[in-house]
């Protein structure tokens, strides 16, 4: 049945889930704060590399409204809630994003709403954030209100991965709750038993990938003392047809999940008195890859008649993973950081990184289409292999004096 949807946060999953619930046909509400998001998508422009102009442009033809105006988002049917989870600098989750959207449906819903949240979180957030808000309004949830939690499953940069054929997780605070939010996604769900289930099993998800890619940096740093090439080790095992899952090494994993989720937990557990040392030091591992590979680099600098800190250096590719335009929590910026902190001279370039993607810092430019320009660098580090600079990565070795390949594993 159709209905009226507002999703909160315009973002990497919530633009996407404006699209799924459009394709759905239900009306759609995407609500941001960002006024400079909501005027962009009401140009039929997008912010986001994962989205085109065209399906922004298709939204909007659909009837699709994008506001900042609290008032257009009162009595909808559901609200989806797709805020940002971050930790700050401690590593310790940051909620108020969560809270804030609360606060802001608060006093909007109305009788019989369902409200869903897709945002990555502790487990038992959603009861405390949610279910005790709304029950202090004097809602019975269940009967005259609905809660349910879904996490997002998205995989940026991965063209595979719709969001609409992953199947998704879900759970209700009560039976009706999941019987409502299992009613409105349809098919590919999976649901479990209760909140805390479904958002332990997304953190455990990517906490599992945290794991993995710390055991593969492990690797790299045995390989490399055995003077053995990590990469056709991992191949090799890789090629078990079973109880084998192939993850490699890192310059430090970026982005908003793999790097953020764990710490949840750490942070949920060490409150509880709970210790957790696998991801404790999975975490430390990642956070060692980056000096771990400027070593390397030095190392490999050392034949060269000038200095590691006099080269003129190029890196290719400062986004947090390949033919992804996000740069949030990209390792590649904290190599550029710890370079200039050196005062080294570098030239960031990046082809794919999106104008409107996280504001940096750092001068990102373009590459000549010839890769003549990279011949006056002393070192050119590859750093990501988007699709657009595999496709000549051999022309691009041939233009570097010096080439470093941080993407080979
Ligand atoms: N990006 C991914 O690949 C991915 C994948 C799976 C899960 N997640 C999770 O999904 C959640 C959202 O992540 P994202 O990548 O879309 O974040 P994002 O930063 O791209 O987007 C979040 C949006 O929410 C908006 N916002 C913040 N507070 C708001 C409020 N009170 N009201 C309305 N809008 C508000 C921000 O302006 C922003 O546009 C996070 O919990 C994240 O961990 C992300």
């Amino acid at each position: 049945m159709k209905k009226e949807v507002v999703v909160i946060g315009l973002g990497y999953v919530g633009l996407p889930s404006v699209i799924n619930h459009v394709k759905n046909a239900h009306k759609v509400i995407g609500f941001d704060i960002d006024k400079r998001k909501v005027d962009i998508l009401n140009k039929g422009v997008s912010h986001l590399d994962t989205v085109s102009d065209e399906t922004v442009q298709m939204l909007k033809e659909k009837g699709t409204l994008f506001t900042y105006d609290e008032q257009l988002i009162k009595e909808k049917d559901i609200y989806i809630i797709d805020v940002p989870t971050p930790i700050d600098k401690n590593k310790i989750p940051d909620l108020s994003y969560i809270k804030s959207a609360v606060d802001l449906i608060k006093n909007k819903v109305k009788r019989g709403s369902l409200i869903i949240l897709e945002s990555t979180t502790y487990p038992g957030t959603t009861e405390e954030y949610l279910v005790a808000e709304f029950s202090k309004l004097g809602y019975h949830i269940g009967i005259d209100l609905f809660i349910a939690y879904s996490p997002e499953r998205i995989d940026p940069g991965n063209t595979q991965s719709q969001s609409v054929k992953i199947p998704r997780i879900v759970a209700g605070y009560t039976d009706k709750c999941l019987s409502q939010v299992k009613d409105f996604f349809g098919s590919h769900v999976s649901s479990v038993p209760n909140l805390k289930t479904a958002e332990l099993a997304k953190i455990y998800e990517n906490t599992f990938r945290l794991v993995n890619i710390a055991l593969a940096d492990e690797l790299q740093k045995i390989s490399d003392n055995l003077d053995i090439d990590v990469g056709e080790v991992l191949e090799a095992a890789a090629t078990k047809p079973f109880g084998f899952m192939k993850f490699t090494p890192n310059l430090g994993i970026g982005g908003h999940c793999i790097p953020v989720d764990p710490y949840y937990l750490t942070w949920l557990m060490a409150d509880r008195g709970v210790e957790t040392p696998l991801i404790d030091i999975a975490g430390k591992i990642n956070d060692s890859m980056l000096d771990y590979y400027l070593e390397k680099i030095k190392d490999l600098t050392t034949a060269s008649k000038k200095d590691f800190t006099e080269m003129n250096i190029a890196v290719l590719g400062v986004t947090y993973k390949k033919n992804v335009a996000d740069v949030r929590m990209s390792s590649v910026i904290s190599l550029i950081k710890k370079l200039k902190e050196k005062n080294i001279s570098i030239v960031a370039y990046d082809d794919v990184m999106h104008p409107y993607s996280t504001s940096i810092n750092e001068t990102v430019i373009n590459l000549d289409q010839d890769y003549q320009q990279l011949m006056q660098y002393d070192l050119v580090i590859y750093a990501v292999d988007h699709d657009v600079y595999e496709e000549k990565k051999k022309l691009i070795m041939d233009k570097s004096r010096l080439f470093y390949d941080l993407t080979t594993v």
